[in-house]
């Protein structure tokens, strides 16, 4: 039987409570992890929401005579974060600062997952769906705003803990710019694989710009790593382990128009950590007492932020157009 509208949307659904079951799981183990204790019950407390969440839109999801698949998109492998919860050889407290970075970027993804599903909703005329994506859309935004606070804090007590176990304060911030420059080289090649995927021209196009503006903003973060002693190493950050790479398998079974539609919640997922991670670094930058580091940090950070402002603008767009596309195969 060729897809209705009314699957595509049930596929929308199932994505969306793989993506939240996987996200639980990911909260719960960083509630148990590290020496922060805000960090921790902040984070836990969001995974007892994603439980809510998975549990609404099953519930929507059978009303509609659908049922949860086993299969997992793109994002909902990339929201299980296996290789962070794997992840040794950091101190406590950085895992809780690492930790707040992949929540802040997976609550922009799901912002995004919500916005295509409300979008996607709104144009099979399906109000039901609009309506129960729109809630969720706007627990994950509370999500967003609980954790940027507390970025800064963990960031400073990160950096003590590490100086107080012996490295220099140089020493740590160069570490963390190894790390930023590693996750700009892996968003560099994500960006310009995207650039050339899908069927979307205003896409494309996002995608392209930002990956150039990324080369610029990695080869900036080398001569400044540079200029303060440093190399860069060729071990991967685990952000770039985490963002940087998403499995090309679980695209595969979408079409063109889903896959755009993915590729743009990723990225709006890769921006909003990398909101994040800049806000850490200027953090550790300031407490290092290195402020052209600093100011250079804050400058790539609001190219971030423009970016998610621009991607976010694509993603009600590019799945509408995904719906169009299975209602005018029906129609030919
Ligand atoms: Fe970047
Ligand atoms: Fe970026």
């Amino acid at each position: 039987m060729p897809e209705t509208v009314r699957d595509r949307i049930n596929n929308y659904l199932e994505d969306a409570i793989a993506a939240e079951r996987n996200f639980e799981d990911a909260l719960h183990s960083f509630g148990k992890t590290g020496v922060q204790e805000p960090v921790r019950a902040l984070l836990a407390a969001a995974g007892d929401k994603a439980r809510t969440q998975h549990q609404r839109l099953t519930a929507l999801l059978e009303q509609r005579g659908g049922s949860p698949s086993a299969a997992k998109s793109a994002l909902a492998h990339m929201l299980a974060f296996s290789t962070l919860t794997a992840q040794a050889g950091h101190e406590p407290g950085e895992k809780n600062t690492q930790h707040l970075i992949v929540t802040f970027g997976a609550a922009g993804a799901e912002q995004a997952m919500y916005q295509a599903l409300a979008e996607a909703g709104a144009e099979a005329g399906d109000t039901a769906v609009v309506s129960l994506a729109r809630q969720l859309q706007s627990e994950e935004a509370d999500d967003a705003r609980q954790v940027w606070p507390l970025l800064r804090t963990s960031a400073r007590n990160s950096f003590r803990e590490a100086v107080g176990a012996g490295h220099s304060p140089s020493d740590v911030l160069r570490s963390y710019l190894e790390d930023i420059i590693a996750a700009e080289k892996s968003f560099e090649t994500q960006l310009t694989a995207f650039s050339k995927e899908g069927d979307y021209a205003p896409a494309q196009t996002a995608f392209a710009q930002h990956a150039k503006e990324t080369r610029a903003q990695h080869e900036r973060l080398t001569s400044r790593l540079e200029a303060i002693g440093g190399t860069t190493s060729t071990a991967k950050g685990i952000l770039a382990q985490v963002f940087g790479a998403a499995p090309k398998l679980a695209q595969a079974g979408h079409d063109a128009s889903e896959r755009t539609t993915q590729n743009l919640m990723i990225a709006y997922a890769v921006e909003n950590a990398e909101m994040a991670m800049y806000e850490v670094f200027c953090a550790v930058a300031a407490d290092a007492a290195d402020h052209e580091t600093g100011h250079i940090g804050a400058e790539i950070q609001q190219q971030e932020k423009e970016t998610a402002e621009k991607v976010w603008k694509l993603v009600g767009p590019a799945a509408r157009r995904s719906i169009q596309q299975v209602t005018l195969r029906k129609a030919s």
